[in-house]
């Protein structure tokens, strides 16, 4: 195992009931902005929770974070808050309206050009607005990491930054928000908590036995209830625990001392930003064409996958990953979330265009042993046709 350091201040307030918290959690000398997306918060009764409990706040209101929140709506924000004078942000939905409002908290005094602060990882040397967080649909573990995606709608980019500044100071987490969740999003949802595992898991034996079984637990969780609460949506057990995966698989702990992939995510990216498929669906597409093309390499852990995840115990050691992809593969579709780049619509016309931005990024030796390369990336991409 590698030396680290682990450092998670986020408070998470957990259970039923637990919005009213917000009256405490939010000094009353606050000012504060509310924000959220295109308005499912209004009709699953969570705004109102919301209302109420800051009745004693001043509240200003911001919504329309869409889906892959655009910088574009995010600097809309960032004026009023800076005209306002608001002093405390309050993201309420799903990864999206919590990542802008990080990006907003980075960039109300952020002097200079905003968009540097995606695509040149600019310094916050000015101070950020505090966070806190009501998350209503568990996927991205963003309400207990320091992490953002941002989509740059005029040039078509989609980039991740990691800043422990916007690290939210609570997070409630009612599993009862996600009563309302279409079914699409709760897939996704499922699909990116399995796949932010796999990117801290499906690497190389690192002697992390503990972090190995933690992976594991996550993954075998999500399998066991996965399609259990796809049916069942308005359990209070299962989407809790679902909730509960969703957290532990990006909040840093599983990943601790650990090698780690992120290639998926960094492809996933990109199908989102030139096809506009959801993040959920782009990591379903890649992640099997990932496991097939670096399959010799990752074959310890793929082995301890099939083994141990999916029980697979017949066979020679390539029948068990081969078998272990395709469980994988039919664990998506058996959600709903289609593996395949035709089942969107999408063809190979832009293929050189995300080899050209892998290569003008640099990112042409990636993965946990940096040999992924622009090579591999096109086979992926053939392979996921
Ligand atoms: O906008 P509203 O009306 O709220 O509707 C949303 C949105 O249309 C809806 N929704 C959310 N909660 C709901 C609900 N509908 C009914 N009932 C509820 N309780 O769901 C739709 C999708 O929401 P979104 O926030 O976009 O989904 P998700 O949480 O999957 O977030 C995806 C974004 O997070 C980024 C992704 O790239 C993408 O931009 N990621 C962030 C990460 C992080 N911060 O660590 C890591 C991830 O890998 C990921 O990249
Ligand atoms: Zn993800």
């Amino acid at each position: 195992m590698e030396n680290f350091s682990f450092h998670n201040s986020v408070n998470i307030v957990f259970g039923k009931g637990q919005i009213s918290k917000l009256n405490t959690l939010i000094n009353k000398k606050n000012k504060v902005m509310v924000l959220y997306g295109g308005g499912s918060i209004k009709k699953n009764g969570v705004y109102d929770q919301v209302m109420a409990a800051l009745k004693d706040h001043q509240v200003i209101e911001f919504s329309g974070i869409e889906p892959n929140p655009a910088y574009e709506t995010l600097m809309k924000a960032v004026e009023i808050i800076r005209q306002k004078k608001v002093d405390f942000l309050l993201a309420v939905g799903g990864g999206s309206v919590l990542d802008g409002t990080k990006f907003i908290s980075a960039a109300v005094n952020f002097k200079g050009y905003t968009w540097d602060i995606m695509s040149k990882n600019a310094p916050l040397t000015e101070p950020t607005l505090p966070i806190g967080t009501v998350l209503t649909l568990p996927a991205t573990g963003s309400e207990m990491n320091a992490n953002f995606v941002v989509t740059n709608k005029d040039t078509q980019e989609k980039l991740g930054m990691n800043k422990k500044e916007v690290l939210p100071q609570f997070s409630i987490l009612d599993p009862e928000a996600m009563f309302s969740l279409p079914e699409r999003q709760i897939s996704n949802g499922i699909v990116d908590t399995f796949i932010h595992t796999t990117e801290q898991y499906l690497t190389y034996p690192a002697q992390g036995y503990l972090q190995d079984r933690q992976a594991e637990g996550i993954l075998k969780t999500l399998i066991e209830i996965g399609p259990k609460y796809m049916k069942d949506k308005t359990n209070y057990d299962l989407a809790s625990n679902f909730m509960w995966c969703a957290t532990n698989a990006l909040n840093g702990l599983i990943g601790v001392g650990m090698p780690q992939d992120w290639v998926t995510h960094m492809i996933g990216h990109e199908l989102t930003a030139f096809y506009g498929v959801d993040h959920g669906q782009s990591l379903a597409i890649v992640l099997p064409g990932i496991l097939e093309v670096k399959r010799s390499e990752k074959a310890k852990k793929l082995i301890q996958y099939a083994e141990r995840v999916w029980d697979i115990h017949e066979g020679d050691d390539n029948h068990k990953i081969d078998i272990a992809i395709q469980r994988t593969i039919n664990f998506f579709e058996s959600l709903g979330v289609k593996t395949r780049l035709s089942d969107y619509g999408i063809d190979d016309e832009k293929f050189n265009d995300i080899k050209a931005r892998f290569d003008r990024r640099g990112l042409t030796a990636i993965g946990e042993r940096q040999t992924f390369t622009l090579n591999d990336l096109m086979k992926v991409l053939e392979l996921r046709k």
